[in-house]
């Protein structure tokens, strides 16, 4: 199976963590993986027949980065029926606990509006924070949260056993 991660940053960390982890992760257990920046996105982009990875950070008290905010209208019409996706979300735990990754729940609503699939919920138990939209229940999120913020040296591990999960759960 082939990946396409389509991501947005603003102060480059979810860049740092697709150049230095995901996408070496990704080329043991994947075929083909691209990455488009959310700002460059053209439609056709989400016509291939590919496992979609959303990457984004959560901005501002619960909000897109900016370029996944830019883009949210033109998001909300696509059709994602038949389509699988899997989510990862920087966010900052101790700085903004009442939001945390807010940005995954944000785009995992409408993805699953418009009748696409999600795969790979990340347990929650590792993290401290008060309050999330991405949430899909007590105890999972609807993808991997990273925390650049306060725990870097756990992002390596993090990436790793999610894109194993991945893999687990696309050969079924
Ligand atoms: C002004 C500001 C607002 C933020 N708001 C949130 C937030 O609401 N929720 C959250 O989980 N993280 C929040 N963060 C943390 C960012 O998501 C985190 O620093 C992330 O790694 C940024 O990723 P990027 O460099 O790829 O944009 C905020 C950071 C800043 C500086």
């Amino acid at each position: 199976m082939n990946v396409k991660i389509i991501y947005g940053s603003d102060t480059g960390n979810t860049d740092y963590v697709i150049e230095t982890y995901l996408l070496n992760e990704l080329s043991i257990h994947f075929n083909e993986v691209n990455h488009v920046n959310i700002y460059n996105i053209e439609t056709a982009d989400w016509l291939d027949d590919v496992l979609f990875i959303i990457g984004v950070p959560t901005w501002y008290d619960g909000e897109l980065q900016s370029d996944w905010d830019s883009y949210l209208d033109e998001f909300k019409k696509l059709d994602f029926k038949g389509k699988t996706f899997a989510m990862f979300g920087l966010g900052d735990q101790i700085g903004y606990g009442e939001y945390f990754v807010d940005g995954i729940g944000i785009l995992a609503e409408i993805i699953l509006k418009n009748g696409g699939e999600i795969i790979g919920f990340w347990p929650t138990d590792d993290y401290k924070f008060s309050a999330s939209k991405a949430l899909v229940n007590d105890h999972q999120f609807y993808g991997l949260a990273i925390d650049e913020d306060n725990e870097d040296e756990l992002t390596y591990d993090r990436v790793k056993s999610w894109v194993a999960l991945l893999d687990k759960i696309c050969k079924g």
